[in-house]
């Protein structure tokens, strides 16, 4: 039978992620002996995809892979996990790479390669403006580029289509995108990016608001969430307290429950500590897309005793 829920659609990144685990993180000029070498799926969008699939919502992914070897496994990935790849494009040359070390205590540098990432436009955003159209909720972050993400953006608003906007990697973003996200969804050094650091969470928001953001969502790791509705209620919701090993994907599972929780009609403190358990149990796993949780892993820490 068809799924009658409007789908999460993800308008975004796909990568693998070519993964040396070593005992922390290299310095300049540093040489160090890594205890391990991995290729796992990853990227941004396609992270948070997965997240939202496992959890048991439908989702549809609208994005680029190449046409090199990675690109059947990460498509292959997609699927296994219940995303609808139907508007997947292939483009030649490169999918996305994502070279990265992670260090033992779960710490991580990242250095993103766009590949196929880059070569999302706008004329990907007009094949696939019905599917666009159709959601409940889309997701996207920036790891396509800047054109394409204010081109979707535009559409949304014009399709009244709420889209949830993760800025991240952190980078200048067009004025109109502030007004256009519902919700904006930074992590600490983002934050500290678009409105300035070492101010609290409250004035964090605050400013964000200012610059024509209505929800705020600060995804603080450890500390948890602050979350805030411009005009209306902002408070935190406190982290579930795990053994971190590797933290790469934690914030999109983060972005990708939280959209699950918003569409099952949680409202957003309820949503977030939906997520904040989902990129709880994340970080206890190894790997990006690999360490998604499932609907009832998370239901199970939502039930244990705080
Ligand atoms: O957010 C984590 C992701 O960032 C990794 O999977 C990597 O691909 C980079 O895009």
């Amino acid at each position: 039978m068809k799924d009658p829920r409007k789908p999460i659609v993800i308008v975004g990144s796909i990568t693998m992620d070519l993964v040396t685990r070593t005992p922390c993180i290299p310095a300049v000029g540093e040489t160090l002996i890594g205890s391990a070498f991995e290729t796992t799926p990853g990227g941004k969008g396609a992270n948070q995809a997965v997240a939202a699939a496992r959890l048991g919502y439908r989702v549809a992914m609208v994005a680029k892979v190449g046409d090199d070897a990675f690109a059947s496994e990460l498509l292959a990935n997609l699927r296994q996990a219940g995303v609808d790849t139907a508007a997947m494009m292939q483009t030649p040359g490169s999918s996305g790479l994502a070279p990265m070390f992670v260090a033992d205590n779960g710490q991580n540098a990242i250095v993103v390669v766009p590949g196929a990432n880059s070569k999302m436009d706008r004329a990907a955003v007009d094949r696939h403006a019905e599917l666009i159209g159709s959601a409940g909720i889309v997701l996207c972050q920036l790891e396509i580029p800047m054109d394409t993400l204010s081109y979707t953006l535009e559409f949304c608003a014009r399709a009244k289509v709420p889209v949830l906007l993760d800025p991240a990697p952190a980078a200048t973003l067009p004025d109109a995108v502030f007004g256009q996200a519902a919700w904006f969804t930074p992590n600490e050094t983002e934050a500290g990016f678009y409105v300035g650091n070492e101010m609290s969470a409250e004035a964090t928001a605050e400013r964000l608001h200012a610059r024509g953001l209505r929800g705020v969502v600060l995804k603080r790791g450890g500390e948890g969430a602050y979350v805030s509705v411009a005009g209306g209620k902002a408070g935190w919701v406190r982290p579930f307290k795990v053994e971190a090993i590797d933290t790469v994907g934690a914030g999109d599972c983060f972005n990708g429950a939280f959209a699950v929780a918003l569409q099952e009609g949680k409202d957003p403190w309820e949503a977030a500590r939906f997520a904040n358990a989902a990129s709880a149990l994340s970080v206890t796993r190894k790997g990006a897309q690999a360490s998604m949780p499932f609907r009832d892993e998370v239901e199970k820490l939502l039930a244990e005793p705080s």
